[in-house]
């Protein structure tokens, strides 16, 4: 029994050298992207100047929508059981699901195993102590800035949230502020989290109306 427990150990360290030659060459390439202008976020009082509310509400969303759908929070809302990584947001090396707990599958890589409390730049690791992936009625990826909108305001897909509860969780969440900080050679999502919270609250308090 012991033995068979540490020739999965082997395979699992042998599987991630023979990936690390990979990791390098993408991050390569991520590096050039990150080194590209930091994108900001509009300010609330900008979109003052529309007097229609309804579209008002919209632009509201859109502008929230560039931190929504940066890869920092794509890759944690994906469509399948599978994280993605990089900008690319290519899928998760090595293989690991969300598994019944959002945490990895049972007996097998858990995310804790390598995502520790904090970043750990020297090894491009991102980290969190809640690091782990998004329940798939929460999946962001492949879905048009509408569509993500509609599920937001779905308790049945929010995580039984209410409209207060979603503005703190965008304002306030730690792993969701995570996306400003990311560490390594990622690029933060837009603006920064206040800004971010701010314009979502803009949102609910003009309505909430989607993009159609
Ligand atoms: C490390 C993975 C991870 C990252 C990165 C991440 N999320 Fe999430 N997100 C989750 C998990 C897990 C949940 C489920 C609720 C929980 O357990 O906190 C969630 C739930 C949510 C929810 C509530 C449910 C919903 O989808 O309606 C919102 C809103 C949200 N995340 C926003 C964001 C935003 C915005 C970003 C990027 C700035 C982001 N998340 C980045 C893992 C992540
Ligand atoms: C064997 C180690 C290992 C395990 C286990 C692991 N990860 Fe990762 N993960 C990494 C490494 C290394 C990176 C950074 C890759 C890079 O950016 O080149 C990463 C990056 C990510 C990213 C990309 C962050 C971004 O925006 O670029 C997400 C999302 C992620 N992991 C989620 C998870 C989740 C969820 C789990 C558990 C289900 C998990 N990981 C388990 C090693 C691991």
């Amino acid at each position: 029994m012991r033995s068979s427990v540490m020739y999965a150990a082997a395979l699992i360290v042998g599987g991630l050298c023979a990936a690390a030659p990979m990791l390098v060459a993408t991050n390569a390439v991520d590096r050039a992207v990150a080194a590209t202008a930091k994108d900001g976020l509009e300010p609330v009082e900008s979109f003052n100047a529309i007097k229609d509310q309804r579209a008002r509400s919209v632009a509201l969303f859109e502008e929230a929508g560039k931190v929504i759908q940066s890869p920092r929070c794509l890759n944690c809302h994906p469509a399948g059981d599978r994280p993605t990584q990089t900008e690319a947001m290519r899928p998760h090396i090595p293989l690991v699901v969300r598994g019944p707990d959002g945490f990895g599958a049972e007996g097998g890589l858990r995310c804790g195993t390598c995502h520790h409390a904090t970043n750990f730049d020297p090894a491009n690791v991102p980290g969190h102590p809640e690091w782990h992936l998004a329940p798939i009625e929460m999946a962001w990826q492949g879905k048009s800035l509408g569509q993500i909108c509609e599920q937001l305001k779905d308790p049945k897909r929010n995580g039984g949230m209410d409209m207060a509860a979603l503005v703190h969780h965008m304002a306030e969440d730690s792993l969701v502020g995570w996306g400003w900080h990311p560490g390594g050679d990622r690029k933060p999502a837009p603006g920064t989290q206040a800004e971010f919270g701010q314009l979502f609250k803009a949102w609910v308090e003009s309505g909430a109306v989607c993009p159609g």
